[in-house]
């Protein structure tokens, strides 16, 4: 084998250089070069050698397009975020915030795609000792002899590894542990990560095992975390959630084998992620019928209708600047909506705090929650309840005007099916045909009109 070598490259210009500056010599830019291998590109000869394919361009209707083999695994909701099932070979991130339950879940599809006899599972982690990974197995209740554990974070010693299990999936926990001889860098700098990736990304492809990895979102935003991983694995996952909440949601940013923004949901118990066939109800469970500040919303995840509840609470501001705070909600999305109930509905909001928090530990993000957010708000400034059988879908104009919002059909069915009578909607041209049996679609054109059908008469 021809040596690789070592160079280091500007993330702002691209100038390489044989050896590290603090400040680029081409831009002038501080603390951008980053080092990188220089693997030499194999030789046709070489190539023959390593068994790997020769390369030939084939006319486009001789390509065999063959459905993907898709493994299903026997927990719906992961697989659902995959788009169906585990493709073999492919490199799968999952990312999410420190705590938040990585290494829980991922240790709980290990066992069950191990017991499900597809083969062994190694599970790599360079976080935690094998004891502790035995505690948080029994904790679980998983104990498949199927399913092999062990500590490491060199690289070339998780392939040696890999090369004697021949394992049908594996997952390495985390990749800002894993380091390569390759590089000089400390592991978890972006070299070590993007190069572990890159080096497991062909591995994957070359041996059709599947890999997982971990990615732990860091403090400083972007760097060296799952960001700079996503062009280079097939499949981005994050698991979010409030850590001081039960509920998780499995999102998939980035799929090459299937729809992106799917959605999963997860509650966190003492006996691991429990999967919510149904999160909608859960959701409601604890909800207060005729409390006034509260609005049931119909939001869209991905593809999965999702009603939440959204709570507003109005009180007099005590002293200096009235004070806005938005828990769940986009926090510039609560000012505009805070200025558009001002100026277009004449609630007078500008000597009040205003808090809204969506129940759960929820975020919601799109702007068809806004009627329900400004419902909320302008019921507890009233004092007066929404109707309990009402749900809210639309988003709010500057000019107090409510907007059409996408898949209003999937929206109205999750709300018939809980059970509400009435929905909300913003008027269109066209009228809505797609109501379900037994839900009263109310089309309405303004907020203020909203404000007037949704709040119980004193
Ligand atoms: P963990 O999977 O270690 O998080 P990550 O790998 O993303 O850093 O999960 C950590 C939290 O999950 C920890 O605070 C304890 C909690 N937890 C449970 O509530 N129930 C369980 O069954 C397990 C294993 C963990
Ligand atoms: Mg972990």
């Amino acid at each position: 084998m021809s040596k690789s070598r070592t160079t280091y490259v500007c993330q702002k210009c691209g100038r390489r250089s044989p050896r590290y500056f603090g400040r680029c010599p081409s831009c002038g830019e501080w603390n951008t070069m980053v080092e990188e291998v220089e693997a030499p590109a194999p030789s046709p000869r070489h190539r023959r050698i390593a068994g790997l394919p020769q390369s030939r361009p084939t006319p486009l209707p001789e390509i065999r397009a063959d459905g993907l083999e898709r493994v299903p695994l026997p927990m719906a909701e992961f697989a659902r975020v995959l788009g169906g099932g585990v493709v073999p070979g492919s490199l799968v991130l999952l990312g999410g915030d420190p705590g938040i339950g990585k290494s829980t879940l991922l240790l709980q599809v290990a066992a069950m795609v191990a017991d499900d006899r597809k083969g062994p599972v190694l599970y790599v982690s360079g976080e935690e000792s094998a004891r502790q990974i035995k505690m948080r197995a029994d904790r679980l209740g998983v104990q498949t002899p199927r399913l092999l554990v062990v500590t490491e974070t060199h690289l070339e010693t998780i392939l040696r590894h890999v090369e004697e299990v021949k394992p049908w999936l594996l997952v390495v926990d985390s990749i800002q542990t894993a380091y390569t001889d390759a590089l000089e860098s400390a592991p978890g700098s972006i070299s070590q990560v993007r190069e572990v990736a890159a080096r497991l990304q062909g591995w994957a492809k070359q041996t059709g095992v599947a890999v997982f990895l971990v990615g732990h979102v860091t403090k400083e935003g972007a760097i060296a975390g799952p960001k700079v991983l996503e062009h280079i694995v097939d499949t981005v996952l994050y698991l979010e959630g409030d850590r001081f909440h039960a509920y998780r949601l499995l999102r998939s940013v980035k799929n090459r084998f299937g729809a992106t923004s799917e959605v999963g949901v997860f509650e966190m118990r003492s006996e691991g992620l429990v999967e919510v066939p149904n999160p909608s109800e859960v959701f409601l469970a604890e909800r207060m019928v005729n409390a006034p500040g509260s609005a049931i919303a119909v939001t869209m995840e991905g593809t999965r209708p999702l009603l939440v509840e959204v709570q507003a609470l109005v009180s007099t501001t005590s002293f200096g600047h009235p004070r806005r705070t938005a828990n769940g909600v986009d926090f510039n999305r609560l000012l505009l909506l805070v200025a558009v109930l001002s100026r277009r509905v004449g609630l007078r909001l500008s000597d009040q705090d205003v808090f809204v928090n969506v129940v759960g530990g929820l975020r919601v993000e799109e702007p068809a929650v806004d009627l329900a957010v400004a419902v909320a708000v302008a019921s507890s400034v009233h004092d007066r309840p929404v109707a309990a059988d009402l749900a809210f879908i639309g988003e709010v104009g500057l000019s107090g005007e409510l907007r059409a919002v996408s898949q209003l059909a999937a929206r109205l069915k999750e709300a018939a099916k809980l059970g509400f009578r009435r929905c909300l909607v913003p008027w269109s041209r066209r009228p809505v045909e797609e109501a379900p049996e037994g839900l009263e679609v109310i089309p309405v054109r303004s907020l203020r009109e909203a404000v007037g059908l949704a709040l119980v008469k004193p």
